[in-house]
């Protein structure tokens, strides 16, 4: 048997439904937000984001799929969406022909030859936002602010947002310099990894994974003490619009991310929920003010976040969150004979033309076998249709959950389902934004009489 590569994923049936939710709240959050969608390619040239993300970073030195094409380029898979954004930012000179700040989301899979395991993937899909043109701490907030409010929407409970700042370049390069001091007299205990980190950069041995727990790393010095007077004040305004904002925070003095552009503020929103093991970040970000200068472009300040759609979805099942998840059909066409079957065919397109979801007879089951179909399909009305019918331009229709059974003229067909779905439609659709009203359900507590996402509640 052919297998999937190892850390791949197929994504289908309920789980596939569950990915089709979040991505119609992402495109429908991201709308109030008025950021634009944008999707650029799934390999660059490598230098994209071999520059970009910095070649001292993890997902550089050891996790990206490099390949070298026909024509004898070097191209990468592309291991985060970034870098490739500001290359499309610059050459596309977005920064003279689209409004400043130039507000972007994409939503795709990445490639990190990454060790499999729960919550690390080879391919993974992450959604994110860049909003490149803006150096105004209240951008950091914002930016931060969306994963917060995603989450919250989709009814997730347990996170914890944690920020810190590297602060600008003066204050970076004093950190690492204390860094630098600091590790030296203990480079022979730490990991070899580490020992290339400490020339190419120090702060990368703050995230390393072998090291983390060891007292070295636990007492090292924290960036906030390296920080001048102007970005103390810049990470104070983020902090206290990230109030504004109504997002719980924890400042976490060792954070720094894995990612050589960064700089001034970055963050990590975790998952909290029982059984989540160690990958639990679920989205992360911060800002890149160098970054389009270094991919050759002009200074211009940048900020964004990505977040795993495959992590977001696993914190929402160890949260037991039912998503509400339409997916009944809504008219199972039955027939038998051939003539039936064609006025099938006509039907079906018509009605799905018309906007009803609709199904219909493949495989030339009897009758018996379609009624059983309908119901695995949860189909809510069944058009049986029958030649003598026909003849008399008349059609019969069942609801398949009170078994009530009419004859209708043909003309009358249209009319009927519209008001007898239309009903049902209104409601769900009554229910889910009922769903998403902050005032009847804070994602903390659901009180009240309204279904809600959170079960047993
Ligand atoms: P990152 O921290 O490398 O940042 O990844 C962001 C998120 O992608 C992680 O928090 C995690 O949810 C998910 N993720 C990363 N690697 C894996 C993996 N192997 N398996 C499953 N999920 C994974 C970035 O990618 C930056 N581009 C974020 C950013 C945007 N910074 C500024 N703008």
């Amino acid at each position: 048997m052919i297998t999937k590569p190892k850390g791949c994923y197929d994504i289908y049936g309920v789980e596939a439904k569950k990915w089709q939710y979040v991505n119609k709240m992402i495109d429908s959050l991201m709308e109030k937000y008025n950021y634009s969608y944008i999707r650029t390619p799934i390999f660059e040239s490598s230098e994209v984001f071999h520059r970009g993300m910095g070649e001292s970073s993890d997902v550089v030195t050891k996790e990206t799929y490099d390949f070298i094409d026909r024509g004898n380029r070097s191209m990468t898979l592309r291991p985060e969406g970034t870098a490739g954004i500001v290359r499309s930012y610059i050459e596309n000179k977005m920064y003279g022909n689209m409004p400043n700040p130039v507000k972007l989301y994409y939503n795709g899979t990445m490639y990190r030859y990454e060790r499999p395991q729960s919550g690390r993937d080879r391919e993974l899909t992450q959604f994110g936002v860049e909003l490149i043109g803006s150096d105004d701490p209240f951008s950091d907030a914002e930016v931060i602010s969306i994963p917060v409010n995603l989450y919250k929407m989709l009814g997730l409970r347990e996170i914890k947002v944690k920020i810190n700042t590297l602060g600008d370049n003066e204050s970076r390069s004093r950190y690492r310099e204390a860094l630098m001091e600091y590790f030296r007299p203990h480079l022979n205990e730490l990991c070899d990894d580490c020992k290339e980190r400490f020339n190419k950069n120090p702060l990368r041995i703050l995230d390393c994974k072998v090291d983390k727990d060891s007292d070295i790393l636990k007492n090292a010095p924290v960036t906030l003490d390296y920080l001048n007077e102007e970005s103390k004040n810049r990470f104070e305004k983020v902090k206290e619009y990230l109030e504004a904002l109504e997002v719980d925070y924890e400042v976490d003095p060792k954070l720094v991310r894995g990612l050589d552009y960064y700089n001034h503020t970055v963050f990590e929103i975790e998952a909290h929920v029982e059984g989540f093991g160690s990958n639990n970040v679920l989205g992360a970000g911060g800002r890149y003010n160098g970054l389009v200068e270094l991919l050759g472009g002009p200074s211009t300040p940048g900020v964004g976040f990505a977040s795993g759609i495959g992590r977001l979805i696993m914190a929402l099942d160890l949260e037991n969150i039912e998503l509400p998840i339409k997916d009944d059909v809504e008219i199972f066409i039955m027939y038998v004979s051939d003539t039936e079957k064609n006025y099938a065919a006509t039907l079906a397109q018509s009605l799905r033309m018309s906007g009803f979801r609709v199904e219909t007879e493949y495989t030339g089951r009897g009758l018996k076998s379609q009624f059983k179909q309908a119901d695995r399909l949860n189909a809510k009305f069944l058009i049986i249709l029958n030649d003598e019918d026909l003849k008399n331009n008349e059609i019969k229709i069942k609801n398949n959950k009170t078994k009530e059974e009419l004859t209708l003229g043909l003309d009358y067909l249209l009319y009927y389902l519209d008001e007898v779905l239309l009903e049902d439609d209104i409601d769900v659709e009554y229910k889910e934004e009922e769903m998403i009203e902050e005032d009847d359900c804070d994602e903390y507590h659901c009180e009240g009489d309204h279904q809600c996402h959170h079960k047993g509640e």
